[in-house]
């Protein structure tokens, strides 16, 4: 399980998250709500220490997984990220790299060299995305030969490749048409079963048909986090339904 305790996020003094506090359990998947700006893509960027990377970026209180703090320093970024994946709106396969090398970019990176395991987890990856059958024949063609849902999911294969516990997920279908989502969510249910699933949208019949949970989020705050029936159906505050009720946002 993934949580956050108090979190607060500035950039260069400006405060853009005001101390959330939420979980996300294992096997669920969890959906973050609210308008544009509200800080989505921060709040889902702070559980892989994504703003380690981002000057003048300034993050207080705590991410766990699993109870292990993981802003703990000496902690390895690049182990939290292999163990908190992420998947962004844009699909971004490396354009150099061919589909089977993008799948295996990671374990490469942490050194593995055995072709015969690389062969594995490629294909097993992209099994597991939901992709195999439709790249099996062309593994050394382009990415940019996928269309925009195949790119997509070969960026999920890359990021089960190295065996995650989590996958965050920033507007993973915006980019996406209707069909292609509809792939997506189904891969997303399939692989509930063995992670925790945090998924950021600004499409609430996505938030309502495809999470378990979700947390409605404004202007840096958290308004309410509860069973993704319960915030659609019977709010307890009345800010969360004047947005799912699309009065404002
Ligand atoms: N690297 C950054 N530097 C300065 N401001 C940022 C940075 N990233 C995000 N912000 C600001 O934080 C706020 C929340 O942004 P974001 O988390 O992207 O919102 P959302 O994903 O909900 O649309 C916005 O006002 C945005 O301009
Ligand atoms: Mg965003």
């Amino acid at each position: 399980m993934l949580a956050c305790k108090d979190l607060k996020i500035d950039f260069d003094k400006k405060v853009v998250l005001k101390g959330v506090s939420l979980h996300f359990p294992a096997n669920k998947i969890s959906a973050i709500i609210g308008p544009s700006g509200c800080g989505k893509s921060t709040l889902l960027r702070a559980f892989n220490r994504m703003h380690d990377l981002t000057r003048g970026a300034h993050v207080t209180g705590s991410v766990t997984l699993n109870g292990q703090e993981i802003y703990t320093p000496g902690e390895d970024p690049v182990l939290v990220r292999r163990r908190i994946g992420m998947v962004f709106q844009k699909p971004n396969p490396f354009p150099t790299l061919s589909i089977f090398e993008n799948t295996i970019s990671g374990l490469r990176l942490s050194g593995e060299r055995n072709s015969a395991r690389l062969k594995d987890v490629a294909e097993q990856s992209l099994m597991d995305a939901a992709l195999w059958d439709e790249v099996k024949d062309r593994l050394r063609s382009n990415p940019t030969t996928l269309s925009g849902g195949q790119q997509q999911r070969l960026c999920i294969a890359r990021a089960l490749a190295v065996n995650p516990e989590v996958l965050l997920m920033d507007e993973p279908c915006s980019a996406l048409d209707p069909i292609a989502t509809a792939k997506i969510e189904e891969l997303m249910f399939r692989l509930r079963e063995r992670l925790t699933l945090v998924i950021v949208t600004h499409n609430m019949q996505q938030a309502a048909r495809a999470s378990d949970l979700t947390a409605f989020l404004w202007m840096g705050e958290l308004v309410e986090a509860g069973d993704t029936e319960m915030i659609f159906t019977s709010p307890k505050k009345s800010m969360t339904e004047d947005y799912i009720t699309g009065r404002f946002g």
